[in-house]
């Protein structure tokens, strides 16, 4: 494995591998199997998990790890292409990219969505501006529409917690005062296909996954047995769910105008999931979010707090998944 960009670039049988592999190193940890080797960290985003569990993981198999957030301590970063350099960056991309990967023996790179324009953000034209000027092993640490590794790591808590291969998994919207992107529903929609699971997008009007990703996922599932569709009928969605994953994601019948969006959500506050939702569930129905989230929001601390949250255990995986991940972009085994 030479990139770990796109779940969606492996086999089935390659990401049970994967995950084999993440059990076998939690079982038995290798302090020494990555000793010498270093990963670079470039967030042009935020971050909590990402950032810690990678430089945590890199440390736990006796590697070593630098974090470059640009703007913070280091030269504001343009990325994109032909651009008048004449505003507050000083580096682009092309030359702080390539030096960066000059450094380490692979690369991290998160870069959220612009939001403004569909088409572009599908087209991850952001992240592959970046990722065409590294030659090393290179990691996606959250692009526009994917974030592979909390994928691997949300199907590793499910396997963690016995949750059916074939058991029905309900992504919902859930409400967020402003539009965020599409890289966590459009990769756990894709995952939960490629798992084989029956799979149900729950959203309001407005807020429909684009095409492209519902058939992305729709060729998953024809691999692996699973099934995929989409509603704005909560109880019916619901009933007899294994899994609700909720999520907040931007209006896509109005992607990038910011005015048009908030009158969209202005009246889908109520989407704030709460134990009520739960009452046509599997009575083992879990509460998963990639976090972080905005209590009361998006989740009630009712569900968060309660019985039916795998919140820490997803967020715990992304130390195991991605131990995995590294082991097998720098050890090639
Ligand atoms: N879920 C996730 O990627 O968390 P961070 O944004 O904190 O890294």
């Amino acid at each position: 494995m030479k990139r770990f960009l796109d779940l969606a670039d492996l086999t089935r049988e390659e990401v049970l591998a994967l995950l084999e592999l993440a059990r076998r190193l939690e079982r038995a940890p290798q302090p020494q199997a990555l000793s010498g080797k270093i990963l670079g960290l470039l967030f042009l985003n935020p971050s909590l998990r990402t950032l810690a569990s990678f430089q945590a993981g890199m440390a736990r198999l006796g590697g070593s790890s630098f974090v470059i957030t640009p703007g913070q301590g280091t030269w504001q970063l343009e990325t994109k292409p032909g651009a008048v350099m004449d505003g507050a960056a000083a580096e682009h991309a092309r030359e702080g990219v390539a030096v960066l990967a000059s450094y380490c023996d692979a690369l991290g790179i998160r870069a959220f969505a612009d939001g403004k324009d569909l088409a572009a953000d599908l087209a991850e034209t952001r992240f592959n501006a970046m990722a065409e000027l590294v030659e090393k092993p290179l990691i996606n640490l959250e692009s526009a529409i994917n974030h592979p590794c909390q994928a691997l790591a949300d199907w590793k808590t499910m396997d963690d917690l016995g949750v059916p291969r074939g058991g029905r998994f309900v992504l919902s919207w859930a409400y967020h005062p402003r539009p965020l992107p599409l890289a966590v529903p459009a990769a756990a929609l894709h995952m939960a296909a490629l798992r084989g699971m029956e799979v149900v997008v729950l959203r309001p009007e407005g807020f429909a996954l684009p095409m492209a990703l519902m058939d992305k996922a729709r060729r998953a599932a024809g691999l692996s047995g699973g099934s995929v569709r989409e509603t704005d009928e909560r109880d019916e969605a619901l009933s007899g769910a294994h899994i609700l994953y909720a999520k907040e994601w931007g209006a896509t019948s109005c992607y990038g105008d910011a005015a048009a969006d908030a009158a969209l959500r202005a009246r889908l506050t109520g989407w704030c999931v709460r134990n009520d939702w739960f009452g046509r569930a599997a009575g083992d129905c879990r509460l998963m979010h990639c976090l972080p989230v905005r209590r009361n929001v998006a989740v009630a601390d009712e569900v968060l707090d309660g019985a039916r949250s795998v919140v820490q255990l997803q967020a715990y995986n992304r130390l195991t998944a991605q131990m995995a991940v590294l082991y097998r972009l720098l050890k090639g085994i």
